[in-house]
């Protein structure tokens, strides 16, 4: 088995069971058609999807979608293609872009970096923005945090020069591994002063977010841009 393979084998998420409700269920067989991605469609291109070349937003692990469709409604000049693995967001996320009647928004039901490796052409995101991943907090489950060198290794060559990467989270050790492996790559650039975190940026409260916020955790935003 290949480095690339065992890593891609070793989930950073676990699919939970729990049913969709029926207006989940409905959104999923009316909309799908429409919004869905499927990862045997091949590579993107925005042109044929969008009828345009707006810039392009890809976010991971949209959750139940909220923060992602109000940024969409916000941004009529971007497209965004979010993707996730929980199917009652699924079915959330395709109701409230029915219900906006958005068209700069579509979705894959899939594995992130699986849709990155197969459907992203490289230099063709302008952003990419990754919200309170899992925390995966005990250490033996480390090894499932999203954000490492080698995931930050597959996604860079899909960001534009110049583009954007976003995160965000509420854990702190979270958040200095994010700085401590960002920080290790040349190419990327912090857009706060070198070894800080973002206290400048732009994004609507997320789902998890508020959920921290009750818990009384903190939290802490990396932005870093494409340099070469
Ligand atoms: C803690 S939740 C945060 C959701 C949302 N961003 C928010 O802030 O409310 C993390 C989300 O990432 C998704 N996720 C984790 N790993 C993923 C992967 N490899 N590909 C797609 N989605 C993933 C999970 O299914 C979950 O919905």
């Amino acid at each position: 088995m290949s480095d690339t393979q065992h890593r891609r084998d070793i989930k950073s998420y676990v699919v939970r069971g729990g049913r969709l409700t029926v207006s989940q269920q409905k959104a999923l067989e009316n909309y799908w058609p429409e919004y869905g991605l499927e990862r045997n469609q091949g590579i993107v291109e925005s042109q044929l999807l969008f009828g345009n070349d707006h810039p392009l937003v890809f976010e991971i692990g949209f959750g139940m979608g909220d923060s992602l469709v109000e940024m969409a409604a916000a941004s009529p000049q971007q497209n965004f293609i979010g993707v996730d693995v929980h199917p009652p967001g699924i079915g959330m996320i395709l109701r409230k872009i029915a219900e906006r009647e958005l068209d700069n928004v579509r979705v894959y039901q899939d594995d992130a970096k699986l849709v990155l490796a197969e459907c992203m052409a490289d230099n063709s995101i302008d952003r990419v923005q990754i919200f309170f991943p899992d925390p995966w907090h005990k250490k033996r489950h480390h090894k499932r945090r999203l954000i490492q060198a080698a995931f930050i290794e597959e996604l860079l060559p899909k960001l534009k020069k110049g583009g954007v990467l976003h995160l965000a989270t509420d854990w702190q050790n979270y958040a200095e591994q994010m700085l401590e492996v960002l920080s290790g790559f040349p190419q990327l650039k912090n857009l706060a002063a070198s070894g800080n975190f973002s206290t400048e940026h732009e994004r609507p409260v997320t789902k998890f977010e508020r959920r921290g916020e009750r818990l009384g955790h903190g939290v802490w935003d990396l932005q870093f841009r494409k340099i070469s």
